[in-house]
């Protein structure tokens, strides 16, 4: 990666956090993209100390103008953008009877208006190549009970990737969607609830920098599905293959209070 710069937004933060420090360890020039400037400044100094090059946006992806802004800061300081990961994002918890349209709009806003408008205002500058990595989940493959809200919105990702992957294959861009499963950051904590509801049962998980690792791996060979873990695999081909005896384990385990 010696060379290249890399976009990662929501880098203050579990995944993010995570893929900035590896992209920069494998010797990329990190922009570090997310509302929380003062977590960014630290997670710079750390990659300053250890000899790597980071520079610190404040930026909501929701917003067109702040994107625009961190794309040409990031195109100022360091010339181009090479890699764009659209790691930032948000949860929202919830039964679909109970969902409030308020925050099916921000989940929307954050989780596909803001990669998108990443998208659109990275491009132009993506002159000679590059990648475009988007981090999904496996709940974006196969929706789950209590999180349908959260689920459409990484449905709604996966589409744009797949027609935007076709869309720029001739320019040399590479398009991979990232689907991680359960991982342990704050993204639980930091969710949108419609109540006060138990969740459902979820996985222990793995660490961020277990995606970290296969955010760089696309980043630095591009391909189109990236999964994290063999049970993440298993899980997406099998509720694909078996579809209503899936609607049936998840009744038995997942949908109950
Ligand atoms: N953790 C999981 O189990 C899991 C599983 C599958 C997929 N994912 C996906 O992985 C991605 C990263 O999640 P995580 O687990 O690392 O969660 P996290 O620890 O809560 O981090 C979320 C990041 O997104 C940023 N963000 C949220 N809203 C933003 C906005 N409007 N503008 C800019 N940045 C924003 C946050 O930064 P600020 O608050 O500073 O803006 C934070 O850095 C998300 O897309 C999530 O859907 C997570």
């Amino acid at each position: 990666m010696g060379g290249k710069v890399a976009v990662v937004t929501g880098a203050s933060s579990g995944i993010g956090e995570a893929t900035a420090r590896v992209l920069s360890a494998r010797g990329a020039s990190v922009v570090l993209a997310a509302r929380a400037e003062e977590k960014l400044g630290f997670l710079a100094r750390e990659i300053s100390a250890a000899g790597g090059r980071a520079v610190v946006v404040k930026t909501d992806v929701a917003d067109r103008e702040s994107v625009k802004g961190m794309v040409e800061r990031a195109v100022g300081e360091f010339g181009s953008v090479d890699v764009l990961v659209n790691n930032a994002g948000l949860g929202l918890s919830g039964r679909v009877a109970e969902l409030r349209p308020d925050d099916m709009r921000y989940v929307f806003d954050v989780n596909l208006l803001g990669p998108l408008n990443c998208v659109q205002e990275a491009l132009p500058h993506m002159p000679r190549g590059g990648r475009i990595i988007n981090v999904s989940s496996v709940v974006g493959k196969r929706a789950i009970p209590k999180v349908g809200g959260y689920c459409a919105t990484k449905f709604a990702l996966n589409a744009l990737s797949d027609a935007l992957r076709v869309e720029v294959a001739d320019r040399g861009i590479t398009v991979t969607s990232v689907y991680p499963g359960t991982t342990r950051t704050s993204f639980r904590d930091n969710s949108r609830r419609t109540k006060s509801e138990k969740r459902g049962w979820r996985p222990k998980g793995v660490p961020p920098e277990a995606v970290a690792e296969k955010i760089a791996g696309a980043a630095e060979k591009g391909g189109r599905d990236v999964y994290v873990t063999l049970t993440d695999r298993i899980f997406v081909a099998g509720t694909s293959l078996a579809p209503g005896l899936t609607d049936l384990v998840l009744h038995r385990f997942w949908a109950k209070d």
